[in-house]
């Protein structure tokens, strides 16, 4: 969407702040020893309480509230009986509607002892994420996006998932345009988009494939992934950031 007024904004940033608050209590929440599907607990009840529906569930019949995805799980990873480790790396990514506005967001936790590679993994997505935000704003070509997500990979000998990609959002869960993490978009991004920025890079080559459950993908090498994913608001100078 574009955002045209500001009780826009503000719809926004109601769905936003929730999406926040979701991923926060179940990321402070999970430890080694619990079921993903506690952390999706977690995640309804939060929703619930603040009148949010979540996108997956309504827009695509997913089965959970949150995606919940761990180690070489790169997306999608259905919440259930899976049991958390020392050491795991959970990527917990959350969208939710609320009075017709949509917000969506990521984050990656180490879960206790993880590895250095996990670590870095984490630090270096992270920074991808903030250096193409600062890459966003009104006028800038989407592909500015996928140069520098790109760029930090590549500096840190780590790969990008070149299918998974950022999105416009705000009215859907998934609206035009494609945000990839790779150069290669013709698009322009102008003032008042609603867009989100999820880098996902991985520890492998960044290949991957959906698993038997038609949800889940997985890096075909085993390959680590982590991911982070805001929801912002493009403008002529910082994006408005709503989650
Ligand atoms: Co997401
Ligand atoms: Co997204």
């Amino acid at each position: 969407m574009t955002v045209g007024c500001s009780s826009d904004l503000e719809g926004l940033k109601e769905i936003g702040a929730v999406v926040r608050e979701a991923i926060a209590r179940a990321g402070a929440t999970a430890r080694p020893g619990m079921r993903t599907a506690d952390l999706d607990e977690v995640i309804g009840e939060v929703l619930e309480k603040n009148g949010a529906r979540s996108a997956p569930k309504v827009t695509y019949d997913f089965p959970g509230y949150g995606c919940i995805s761990v180690n070489d799980e790169a997306a999608h990873g259905i919440p259930g009986d899976r049991v958390l480790e020392d050491g795991d790396l959970v990527n917990i990514d959350v969208s939710a509607e609320k009075n017709g506005f949509y917000a969506d967001s990521g984050a990656s936790f180490p879960l206790g002892r993880v590895s250095m590679r996990a670590r870095r993994l984490c630090e270096h997505t992270r920074r991808a994420l903030e250096r193409a935000m600062g890459a966003a704003r009104a006028g800038a070509p989407v592909s500015a996006i996928g140069r520098v997500v790109t760029d930090v990979a590549r500096s840190a000998a780590l790969r990008v998932i070149g299918d998974l990609a950022g999105h416009g959002v705000g009215r859907a869960l998934h609206e035009e345009p494609s945000i990839p993490n790779v150069p290669g978009s013709k698009d322009v991004l102008h003032e008042g988009l609603v867009i989100t920025i999820e880098p996902f890079l991985t520890t492998g080559a960044g290949r991957i494939k959906t698993d038997p459950d038609g949800w889940t993908l997985r890096t075909t090498d085993g390959g680590l992934v982590a991911q982070y994913e805001h929801t912002m608001v493009i403008t002529r100078g910082a994006p408005i950031v709503v989650t």
